[in-house]
């Protein structure tokens, strides 16, 4: 298991995945992360739909219109809100804690937008989520079969120390 420090610098989006299987443990374990992210209040206004069935794996990205590599990960991650103060800020602290859960467990995932995506109500919708829950996002998860580089700001042009 990779630590938080290692997870984040190894961590890429993983758009292409093996077809070996995840464990239920290692997917409870990775969601159990998710629900533990920092929220505005405590507030928590999350649910979590895992989806593991290959027909409705591959259902969403007809619904979508993209993201095709959905239908070839071992599970997805269908991150829901109701109304609340910070729900988009609260759900995306959640949905980078599944991003580095599944990095620290050596997989690949890829975070896919929900809302103001217009297919986000259908797609909630179509896993049974009641109409007061917004889909923030969307996370798809397998045993990488990618590794791609991509370039990211250096420290020092970003970074300023007490004044910008
Ligand atoms: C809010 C948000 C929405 C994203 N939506 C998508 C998406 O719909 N499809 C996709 O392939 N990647 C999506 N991504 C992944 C980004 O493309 C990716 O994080 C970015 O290119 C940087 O690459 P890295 O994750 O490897 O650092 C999304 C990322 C974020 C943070």
């Amino acid at each position: 298991m990779k630590t938080a420090i290692e997870a984040m610098h190894s961590r890429r989006s993983i758009r292409a995945y093996t077809p070996q299987p995840i464990d239920r443990a290692t997917i409870e374990e990775i969601v159990d992360c998710a629900r533990l992210a920092p929220t505005a209040m405590n507030d928590q206004p999350w649910e979590f739909v895992v989806i593991t069935e290959k027909s409705s794996l591959a259902s969403i990205p007809k619904l979508l219109g993209h993201a095709e590599f959905i239908a070839n990960a071992a599970f997805c991650v269908l991150v829901l809100s109701r109304a609340s103060s910070c729900a988009v800020e609260d759900c995306c602290a959640a949905t980078e804690n599944l991003l580095l859960a599944a990095a620290a467990h050596g997989l690949g995932a890829c975070w896919v937008a929900g809302a103001p995506q217009p297919y986000a109500p259908a797609v909630a919708k179509a896993f049974g989520a009641p109409d007061t829950l917004t889909l923030i996002s969307i996370v798809s998860v397998g045993h990488p079969a990618e590794s791609p580089s991509i370039e990211k700001r250096p420290l020092a042009d970003l970074l300023h120390w007490e004044y910008f």
